[in-house]
């Protein structure tokens, strides 16, 4: 499956290249999933400013950042997106996906990250990284049925105790 700029599936559209209105939408849509509390197995849980949409807006252009975003006639119903990194063994993305609650088991989320996964490929990425926490099973089946596999854990002391997370790690071989 390969990623266009925009791709139909059924009423679902998929945008790479956003605008600053469609980052400002993105924003409102994580804040309103976060306050409902449809995101209760992420770590973030602050409201993100309207102005932060500009620095999106930026690192996408620069490619620091890769997105993939989900409208439904126009409403912002799931994004991911990929920060571009670097070390010793070559370019690689750590991806994060979000799908509103009343949007989930459509395959919208798979959708999303075989985007992310075609644009890494497209940017010569040697692998892509995920990091869902070990009990955030729809996550970590996404990420398992796109071929990720669990190359090791994290673990993280919180008040509440603690938080394991798996490093889930998909090779791209290039053809
Ligand atoms: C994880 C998430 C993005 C999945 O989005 P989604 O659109 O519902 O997922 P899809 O419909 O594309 O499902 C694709 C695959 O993921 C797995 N999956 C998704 N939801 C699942 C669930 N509730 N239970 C088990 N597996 C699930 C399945 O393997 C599924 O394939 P299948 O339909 O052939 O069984 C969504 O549940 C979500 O937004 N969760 C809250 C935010 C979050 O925790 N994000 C992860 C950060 S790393």
């Amino acid at each position: 499956m390969t990623c266009e700029r925009r791709k139909k599936e059924g009423k679902i559209r998929i945008i790479i290249k956003p605008d600053l209105a469609l980052f400002e939408k993105v924003i409102e849509y994580v804040n309103r999933n976060l306050a409902s509390g449809a995101f209760p197995l992420l770590m973030r849980t602050d409201m993100i400013p309207k102005e932060r949409a500009k620095v999106w807006l930026d690192k996408n252009k620069s490619g620091e950042q890769v997105v993939a975003i989900a409208l439904n006639d126009g409403v912002v119903v799931g994004a991911a997106h990929m920060d571009v990194g670097c070390n010793e063994g070559g370019r690689t993305g750590a991806i994060n996906v979000t799908v509103d609650k009343m949007y989930r088991r459509r395959g919208i989320g798979e959708s999303l990250v075989r985007c992310l996964i075609d644009q890494a490929k497209e940017h010569g990425l040697v692998k892509v990284e995920a990091e869902p926490r070990a009990d955030n099973l729809p996550a970590v089946s996404l990420f398992k049925k796109l071929g990720f596999e669990i190359a090791s854990q994290r673990k993280l002391r919180t008040s509440a105790g603690e938080i394991v997370f798996h490093h889930m790690v998909l090779y791209l071989h290039q053809s």
